[in-house]
Parts: structure tokens; C-alpha cells; sequence
């Protein structure tokens, strides 16, 4: 897919929904929701709504905000609810909320996470994918969050690199110096 031809998808087209009871083996030792399978889940709840979008194998390339909020215990009803907030070239952030669902129907959220998932190809390199469309003043604000939070991303990545290229000119001078 050229960049300059991609097609336009609408973040209503890849919400996804991830259903869960919670069972005892979800549990860790202070009887609650163990964080560690609830990040399994989100995992595969936003690599599913970035397949909808891209049509493609995703892997997942950074999580970040990843925020627990409440607990959750044994027999709770748990949804998890995923939608596209950003696309870049091959990269999709995709929002992750987390909820409980109480018996009479209302729903209490206890985590939100925030992944950025790219789509590959058949040989495993980034591909293009279609552009999103934002049809509501909360997507269009999701957008505009999200690509601050890419923009901090890169400054943060540029500046780690300059770190380690710094930290190498040290390292070969010192051998320099001391033959
Ligand atoms: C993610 C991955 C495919 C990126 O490959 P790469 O060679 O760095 O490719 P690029 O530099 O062209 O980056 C591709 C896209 O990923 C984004 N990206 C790369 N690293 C990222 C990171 N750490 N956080 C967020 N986005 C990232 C880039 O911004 C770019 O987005 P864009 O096309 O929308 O501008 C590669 O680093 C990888 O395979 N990582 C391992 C992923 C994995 O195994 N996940 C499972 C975890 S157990």
C-alpha cells in the first residue's frame, strides 16, 4: 500500500470488546485480579482492534499510561474495550479500557492503557496502514493526545540515543588515553 493512497478507516470500524469472568486462576495472593493476566488481555483485546484496522499482523511496540485504578475480584464480570485513537505510518495507538460490570448493568472502569501495535507484512517489516477518521469531538481529542504522547516518545528516544553515543565517545577516548 503506496502512503499517499492508503484508505480511510473510521475508529467505530475496529472497536473491539473482550469479555472475561473472573476465575481463581486470574487471582493473586491478596485475593485480587493478578495486573499480570489483565495485561495479557489488553494485549489481545488492542492487537485485535489494530488487526481490524490494518488488515494485517500487528506486534505490539510500546505500553505506556498504564493505569490500575481499582481492584477486581473472583466472579466479577470484566470488559475490556479497545478503539484506535492515532494512526502514523505503520503505527496504531490503540486505547484499552478496562471495566467491571455489575450485576444490575453499570460498569465502573478500573484500568486504561495506551499501546502502540505495528503492522507487518509477510516478511515481518512494517507496513503502511489505512488513515483514521475521527467522527466525534472525543476521538478528535483522543487524536490530538496521542500525538503529543508520539512526540514525547521520540524526543525521549532521540535523547537516550545521545546518551549511548556519548557514553561510546568516552569509552573510546579512555581506550585511546590509556593505549
Ligand atoms: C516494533 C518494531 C516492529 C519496529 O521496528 P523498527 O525497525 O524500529 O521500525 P521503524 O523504525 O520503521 O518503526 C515502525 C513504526 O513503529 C514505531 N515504533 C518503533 N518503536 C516504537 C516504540 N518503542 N514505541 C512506539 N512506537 C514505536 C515507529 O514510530 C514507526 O511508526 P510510524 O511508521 O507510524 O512512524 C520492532 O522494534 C519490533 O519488532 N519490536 C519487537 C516487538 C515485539 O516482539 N513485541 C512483542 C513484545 S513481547
Amino acid at each position: 500500500m503506496q502512503i499517499e493512497d492508503r484508505p480511510v478507516k473510521t475508529v467505530a470500524q475496529s472497536r473491539t470488546e473482550q469479555i472475561q469472568i473472573l476465575m481463581p486462576e486470574h487471582i493473586n495472593g491478596y485475593q485480587r485480579l493478578f495486573g499480570g493476566k489483565l495485561m495479557e488481555w489488553i494485549d489481545v483485546v488492542a492487537a485485535v482492534a489494530a488487526r481490524r484496522h490494518s488488515g494485517c499482523n500487528v506486534t505490539t511496540a510500546s505500553v505506556s499510561q498504564l493505569e490500575f485504578t481499582k481492584a477486581a475480584y473472583v466472579n466479577s464480570t470484566i470488559v475490556l474495550k479497545a478503539q484506535l485513537t492515532y494512526v502514523g505510518t505503520t503505527s496504531m495507538e490503540v486505547r484499552v479500557d478496562t471495566f467491571v460490570e455489575h450485576l444490575n448493568g453499570s460498569q465502573e472502569m478500573i484500568n486504561r492503557a495506551y499501546l502502540v501495535m505495528v503492522a507487518l507484512d509477510e516478511n515481518d517489516n512494517p507496513v503502511p496502514v489505512p488513515m483514521l477518521r475521527c467522527e466525534t469531538r472525543e476521538e478528535e481529542l483522543e487524536w490530538e493526545a496521542a500525538r503529543r504522547r508520539r512526540a514525547f516518545r521520540k524526543e525521549n528516544k532521540l535523547h537516550y540515543v545521545s546518551i549511548k553515543k556519548e557514553k561510546h565517545r568516552r569509552t573510546m577516548e579512555e581506550e585511546l588515553f590509556n593505549g
